[in-house]
């Protein structure tokens, strides 16, 4: 049978379609737009990402393969906040993950509801791109919408009602709405009364592999499927990306080198660090996970190659680099904001140390080592809970360089392990369909027979120490800077 993950991104949606062993046959990637209307703020029309799936869905699959098909699940952008009114029409744009308009909001929850509150009703603390602080906006900024509310969803959700019918949610996803009662699996009470909101406002909660309906007669015909294709709940983005990386189970690690960065370690059992500095969210596998993220990584490289130099040569520039360890120049890589560890929407990207002998090829250099610095102060929480991580895997854009994955190697101490599917969380959409389908037994067990080890990068002793020596030098530059950030708007 055929399997399809859709990994709703922020950029692009990714479609794969993947036989039961893991074999990909074929893969479609499309684009919409996102806008950021005010600075600091992020948004997408749900719309958009309807017609480009249901575009790339066609364009996937061939005329003889579209009987094969059994089952469809997501991974999605996480915490982004959609809007449905009593006819299922979207109020408004959804205001994505990293948007940063919430501070305020974020401010109240920490303070005066407060952390301790908070992470006994949730596991978390707020975040700015967290689901709830968004609603507090939109009741204090859009009365009229918020009023109009009776669903409210997370951006792969949307899409599988509008494939199936059905509001649900998964556990992972719903862990980042600051909604959900984490350890116990189920909406807190609480939480729903401090955002002024109904709980039959907020989706049915599935495990990541349970089927939630079947695909739509309306949409199978348009499509050519059949009617009896399930529709798999799905993860949000990480935790899918995890499965699609086989980070299953207990004390696994991996690193998301996508638009944003994410440290995710898997683990057997409910867990919170005592700052709260890592989202302790559930697992796709059924378990939980740890995690940090912060908002800019690949789209660090991206902004400044693109952007900046006005060139898409990504190796060329890579090329030019030749000292790992040596370079004066740092770069602090908050270009939204910063969510892990520093939970700072005033955070801004910054150059420290430039000379007039400072290259080209210096700063790209920076802005790489920048990205794996600032996830490296997320495994630092990691380790002072007493995790031992001694290799990751790795997926997302930036995780096809070889220098990057080198860097991050030598870096954070650990062998970095690309698997042979780089497309993480819609490879883990489709695993999560198949598991659905009832093709494997659990999670962990389709993890183990299809996600394959492609490349191995070591550290280098010589470099680790050098790394180790810079990176010391990287974590004094944000809080001198801090206080500044507030400043400069
Ligand atoms: C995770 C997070 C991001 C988005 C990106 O907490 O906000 O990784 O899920 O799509």
């Amino acid at each position: 049978m055929l399997y399809i993950g859709i990994d709703l991104g922020t950029s692009s949606v990714k479609i794969i379609l993947m036989q039961e062993d893991g074999t990909i046959v074929n893969s479609v990637s499309r684009e919409y737009p996102i806008s950021f209307p005010h600075p600091g703020w992020s948004e997408q029309n749900p719309q958009d990402w309807k017609k480009e799936v249901l575009a790339g869905l066609k364009e996937l699959v061939s005329e003889d393969k579209k009987n094969q098909v059994a089952g469809i699940s997501f991974g999605g952008q996480m915490h982004g906040l959609v809007v449905l009114d009593e006819d299922d029409n979207v109020i408004r744009p959804a205001i994505l993950w990293n948007d940063g308009r919430t501070i305020e909001e974020t401010e109240y929850l920490n303070e005066v509801v407060g952390k301790k509150k908070l992470s006994e009703e949730t596991a978390n603390i707020a975040f700015a791109g967290f689901t709830a602080p968004k609603l507090l906006w939109m009741r204090k900024n859009e009365p009229e919408n918020f009023t109009r509310i009776r669903k409210i969803m997370l951006p792969k959700d949307y899409l599988a009602y509008e494939l199936s019918g059905v509001h649900a949610t998964d556990y992972s996803d719903a862990s980042g709405m600051l909604l959900l009662d984490v350890k116990n699996k189920q909406w807190s009470d609480k939480m729903c009364e401090i955002c002024g909101i109904y709980k039959t406002m907020l989706p049915k909660l599935y495990e990541s592999y349970e089927v939630i309906g079947n695909l739509k007669p309306s949409i199978a015909k348009a499509l050519g499927l059949k009617n009896d294709v399930k529709i798999i709940a799905g993860a949000g983005d990480n935790a899918a990306a995890a499965v699609g990386t086989g980070t299953v189970g207990d004390g696994k690690c991996n690193i998301s080198l996508g638009t944003s960065g994410t440290v995710f370690i898997s683990s057997a059992k409910f867990g919170v660090d005592r700052n709260n500095a890592l989202h302790s969210f559930c697992h796709a596998d059924g378990n939980y996970h740890l995690m940090g993220c912060m908002l800019s990584a690949a789209s660090c490289n991206k902004w400044w190659m693109e952007e900046v130099l006005n060139t898409k040569e990504y190796n060329k520039e890579q090329q030019s680099i030749s000292a790992l360890g040596n370079n004066h120049v740092y770069f602090l890589p908050y270009l939204m904001g910063e969510r892990s560890p520093h939970n700072n929407p005033d955070a801004r990207g910054t150059f420290i140390g430039l000379t007039m002998d400072s290259t080209r090829a210096d700063m790209t250099q920076a802005v790489m080592e920048g990205v794996a610095f600032a996830l490296r102060d997320s495994v630092e929480v990691a380790r002072s809970l007493g995790i031992k991580i001694e290799r990751t895997r790795i997926c997302g854009g930036g995780a096809r360089s070889g220098l990057w994955r080198q860097m991050l190697g030598n870096i954070l101490n650990m062998k970095v392990e690309r698997i042979s599917c780089e497309e993480g969380p819609a490879f883990g959409a489709a695993i999560l369909a198949a598991v659905g389908c009832k093709e494997y037994d659990s999670v962990e067990e389709a993890a183990e027979k299809i996600v394959k080890v492609k490349t191995v990068e070591s550290p280098d002793p010589a470099l680790v120490e050098k790394y180790e020596a810079r990176y010391q030098q990287f974590r004094q530059i944000y809080p001198a800077c801090c206080e500044l950030f507030s400043k400069i708007k």
